[in-house]
């Protein structure tokens, strides 16, 4: 092997188990062969997570919602657990929810389906659509960090206090926590209000902070594939 090209594949490698490392990757099973492309590697995790009994959301689950969107994507939204339209299809944010979220992005020009990739806490739907509980977000927590340390994005868009505090482990409130930026790992966390709290809080002060929320996560984005 040409040695520019060794260079390059140890590089990639070191990259890689520098992400596992930050991400709290330790499920060897589930540690994405880099080899693979971020597709497959997704492909097989999702595959590694079928028939799941981790924890008790699988007696009322129709289907796992694993994620969807670009696997190699720079921006990664992540909301707390599929909904009963997402149990349904089998795809995050497909309800009213999702339909709003499509609409964020769109205001700050990410296209849904391009530009991110779009994930949940917990992979299957909590009973009557109750907030995912601590032994539930960790018993997923692996196939979270998998999922992470495969795509590698740069900026992480935290929808809500379930997702946002599970992912910076405090119980600080969204309000306190949105507004500015978090180091998670390699990327940046930019925290911002769920959009299924925007539509039960129409109000025109939350729908302004989210859009600031936006903005900024635009241009961390925007800065970060610059360098
Ligand atoms: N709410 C979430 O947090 N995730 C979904 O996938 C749908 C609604």
């Amino acid at each position: 092997m040409d040695t520019e090209l060794l260079a390059d594949a140890l590089r990639a490698l070191g990259d890689s188990l520098r992400y596992y490392r930050d991400m709290g990757l330790t499920d060897l099973a589930l540690s994405p062969a880099y080899l693979a492309s971020p597709a497959d590697q997704l492909r097989t995790q999702e595959e590694l997570l079928q028939g799941c009994l981790r924890c008790k959301l699988c007696e009322g689950r129709t289907t796992i919602v694993f994620g969807s969107g670009r696997a190699a994507a720079d921006l990664v939204v992540i909301g707390e657990g599929p909904g009963a339209e997402e149990d349904q299809q089998g795809k995050p944010f497909v309800g009213r929810a999702g339909q709003l979220l499509t609409k964020m992005l769109e205001s700050v020009k990410f296209d849904r389906a391009e530009d991110v990739y779009i994930l949940n806490v917990v992979k299957c739907r909590p009973p009557g659509n109750r907030n995912p509980e601590p032994d539930e977000i960790e018993a997923c927590g692996q196939f979270l960090a998998a999922q992470l340390a495969t795509i590698q994005p740069k900026v992480i868009l935290a929808l809500g206090s379930v997702a946002t505090q599970a992912l910076l482990k405090t119980k600080e409130p969204i309000g306190k926590l949105r507004g500015r930026v978090h180091p998670y790992g390699a990327a940046l966390l930019v925290p911002t209000f769920h959009p299924a709290f925007l539509l039960r809080n129409p109000g025109q002060e939350y729908k302004r902070m989210a859009w600031e929320d936006l903005k900024l996560a635009r241009r961390e984005y925007d800065r970060l594939r610059e360098r």
